[in-house]
């Protein structure tokens, strides 16, 4: 692999210990996949955050790591395993939450924003066209590639940490114009009306092109909820790191004018497919105790919608809206906030339905209106999921 002085010199010792780790393991992995150069990046986001998933071994590694280098740029961290102001109202435990906290401090201390979230192009974090970065969580690769136009790998936690340290991530895959062009067609002959039918989408397809690129034709242009909804569902059920939307993401010209794009395979997806695609995501015909939003942490309208549903209303059940701390604070300012805590729902942040413990906490079925967390709370929660709209979900448990 080719390398620049500079490059060369991190590689050697000459920037320190911890920097000459980084470049030795981000070279192998380059290696691995035939990367002829190392690329710089602007930003990073980092998965791997929640002592639910990472356990004691990630705690140690990033205290290790912390003493022997800092991130040299933008660095965001992904949902923790709990809300750190507001664990106890919540009733996450005290032994979980300083568990949590020391990660939390742990990334900190090297520099990485402490705000913990899958949505960090909401929150400032947001690449332009064409800038490569290193990023880790499916969904946020999903959209910083595929509706942003910015080029990212799906990286690992690690991968995308040490990237930050040295600025550097290996030159291959997603990074390479050519390798972004789309290699399956989908027509989609169905009039969306609802964000669960847009994941219900995005989840039969990932489940058929695993790690291709898809393109897909749509009679009505998707918006930017939207599009977060379809890039978490197909990175979920399948590996996908990129899509195309004709008429709306940036590169879907490109690939369309791709010589070899009128011979890629096609596939109509059509009302049945999505109806039964909406029945394998609910698991149980219980009514939730809890009805949990967002995933993707939720944009400021998605939350203005939730305000709108439950103005006036008293919700029988509990409801969380997963977002960021900033878009909390927005909410705040909005009247948002104050109008769902008046309904008796919360607004929670820097955790999720699936990276929290919510096993341990007395709920037996989540309500959720994403496919991604629909398809992980049974596996990784050990819980029933009714998966449904925003709306009927909050119909289900309000008053
Ligand atoms: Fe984000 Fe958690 Fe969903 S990390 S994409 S809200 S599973």
């Amino acid at each position: 692999m080719q390398l620049t002085k500079y490059e060369e010199d991190m590689y050697n010792g000459e920037y320190g210990e911890g920097k000459a780790e980084c470049m030795e393991i981000l070279v192998s992995l380059g290696k691995i996949y035939d990367a002829e150069k190392m690329i710089p990046i602007t930003s990073a986001q980092v998965s791997g955050v929640s002592y639910k998933t990472i356990g004691d071994a990630g705690l140690d590694f990033v205290v290790d790591l912390g003493k022997k280098a800092d991130v040299t740029l933008e660095t965001m961290l992904n949902p923790a395993g709990v809300d750190i102001e507001n664990w106890q109202e919540l009733g996450f435990s005290k032994e979980f939450t300083d568990k949590q906290i020391d990660i939390i401090n742990g990334y900190e201390s090297i520099g990485v924003m402490s705000t913990c979230t899958c949505t960090p192009y909401l929150i400032g974090n947001t690449p332009m066209l064409n800038e490569h970065v290193a990023w880790s969580e499916s969904s946020a690769v999903c959209y910083v590639n595929s509706v942003i136009g910015a080029r990212t790998n799906r990286e690992g936690g690690p991968s995308a940490l040490l990237a930050a340290i040295v600025g550097r991530t290996p030159y291959y895959g997603n990074h390479i114009l050519e390798n972004r062009v789309a290699d399956m067609i989908f027509n989609v002959d169905y009039d969306f009306v609802n964000e669960a039918e847009i994941g219900a989408l995005g989840y039969y397809v990932g489940q058929i092109v695993n790690d291709k690129k898809p393109y897909f034709r749509i009679n009505k242009n998707p918006g930017r909820n939207n599009l977060k909804t379809l890039g978490a569902a197909l990175a979920s059920s399948g590996a996908v790191s990129l899509y195309h939307v004709e008429n709306v993401t940036p590169e879907a010209d490109y690939s369309r004018c791709h010589d070899s794009f009128e011979e890629l395979e096609t596939v109509t997806v059509d009302k049945n497919m999505i109806e039964e695609t909406l029945e394998q995501l609910t698991t149980t015909d219980k009514i939730p105790d809890l009805v949990c939003l967002g995933c993707p942490h939720a944009s400021i309208s998605e939350i203005q919608e939730v305000a709108n549903l439950v103005k006036d209303k008293k919700l029988t059940k509990d409801l969380w809206i997963c977002t960021s701390k900033a878009i909390k604070s927005i909410s705040k300012q909005c009247g948002y906030l104050d109008i769902i805590e008046k309904a008796g729902g919360k607004i929670v942040s820097d955790t999720c339905m699936v990276v929290a413990p919510i096993e341990e906490l007395d709920y037996e079925v989540i309500g959720v209106n994403s496919a991604k967390a629909a398809n992980y709370v049974p596996n990784m929660c050990k819980l029933d999921v009714v998966y449904d709209t925003v709306e009927n979900l909050i119909n289900m448990i309000s008053e």
